[in-house]
């Protein structure tokens, strides 16, 4: 099995979010919780960007024991002072420093050409060697990055003394295998390439940023750039609980993680409520519906064997026990269930009576409550009601 790195950045491009922005205490609650979860890298922040991210950066630093603690730089020598200094205190100092080099980021943003950005790549981790060993690269927009000169700046970077080098598809554009063959053809061509880690750091603009990280390690990438409910960015970052649980679901990939599952559901209603950020309903994992079933079939089949419709136990991930849901699309089964747990012993005649009763009133609600089966239940026992059966 190999062990895939998991590098939280919740902290820093979900901090990115607009209304996510955290204090100080706040940063530092959460990284302490991200330390208990098992993450190995926890990226802090962006230390030049604000007095406020440089001194989150330095409390960080000081509070974590076990994980490496990482800030960003542009490549450019006095962000990377600054990010060396912010991380004076930590156990296991991080740079993390690149540049774009996409031909839209080399004419557009830099107005420059591949050869500078090469030599100013290899200028920034000689600059960065001067804090600290650990010295990660991120070619910005390597998604759209042309894979011989993509190749060229990763071996020129390892050979700088870059020890993980990540491969951003920053705008979200890879399609899974098009990412895939760009880790695959970097592991083929780039002549030094097992000197490093290679990272994965992808962003859902198209919803398929968790699919291709997946397709990075399968490809060779033994890092994974991710945050807690896929915040980031634009549309997000790769969500960090669904990789972890397909890696642990999926054991034929070959892969593990440190990461203690039992903590995901409570540490995302933490992040969100710590950002201000909802989780949507419906997303894998920590969305409130992740274990409910509502319709009829579903849960049926589920009621006789919870694996017909639930791949994961959410004990598993911390989460309440499955939810049966009564709406208008619900059976009967669901019905005898629900009653039967707030301790009403009907018969099967009972609950087809029942049934008819329930459908009339759920047609009218969205959700059927404890409260509206109690009043059907006890209208039907005292017998105030008329019914067609
Ligand atoms: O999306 C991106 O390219 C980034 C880099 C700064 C790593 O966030
Ligand atoms: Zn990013």
């Amino acid at each position: 099995m190999d062990k895939i790195i998991i590098f939280d950045t919740t902290l820093r491009d979900g901090e990115q979010v607009p209304g996510c922005k955290l204090n100080t205490n706040e940063k530092i609650e959460l990284a302490l919780e991200l330390e208990s979860l098992g993450v190995d890298v926890i990226e802090a922040g962006f230390p030049i960007s604000s007095p406020g991210d440089f001194s989150s950066v330095m409390e960080i630093s000081k509070s974590i024991t076990n994980a490496t603690v990482c800030a960003l730089s542009r490549a450019v020598e006095k962000d990377i002072d600054v990010a060396g200094q912010a991380l004076k205190y930590a156990k296991r100092p991080r740079i993390h420093t690149g540049i774009g080099t996409s031909d839209f980021h080399i004419k557009s943003k830099f107005n420059s050409n591949r050869e500078d950005i090469l030599a100013r790549a290899m200028q920034c981790i000689k600059w960065a060697r001067k804090y600290t060993d650990d010295i990660e690269f991120y070619a910005e927009d390597a998604g759209r990055t042309d894979n011989e000169y993509l190749a060229k700046v990763v071996e020129a970077v390892i050979k700088a003394g870059a020890t993980t080098v990540n491969i951003p598809d920053t705008t979200g554009y890879c399609l899974p295998h098009q990412y895939g063959e760009k880790i695959a053809f970097l592991k083929n061509n780039v002549s030094n390439i097992d000197k490093a880690v290679i990272s994965c750091h992808c962003h859902n603009d198209l919803g398929l940023a968790t699919a291709n990280s997946i397709s990075g390690i399968i490809n060779g990438a033994r890092q994974i750039e991710c945050t807690i409910n896929g915040l980031g960015e634009r549309a997000g970052n790769t969500s960090l609980e669904e990789v972890v649980m397909i890696i642990k679901q999926h054991k034929n990939l070959g892969f593990y993680t440190n990461i203690d599952a039992t903590k995901l559901y409570p540490l995302s209603r933490l992040v969100s409520d710590t950002m201000r950020m909802p989780v949507q309903p419906n997303k894998a994992i920590v969305g409130s519906n992740a274990f409910s079933h509502s319709s009829g079939i579903h849960q049926d089949g589920f009621l006789k064997n919870t694996l017909t419709y639930e791949i994961i136990n959410p004990e598993e991930v911390g989460a309440d026990s499955s939810r049966i849901v009564l709406t208008a699309r619900s059976g009967r089964s669901a019905l005898a269930y629900r009653f039967q747990k707030l301790g009403y012993e009907f018969n099967r005649n009972d609950v087809d009576i029942l049934y008819d009763r329930f459908l009339k009133i759920a047609d009218h609600k969205k959700e059927i409550e404890d409260e509206d089966l109690s009043e059907i239940a006890e209208a039907y026992q005292q017998k105030t009601v008329s019914y067609s059966k």
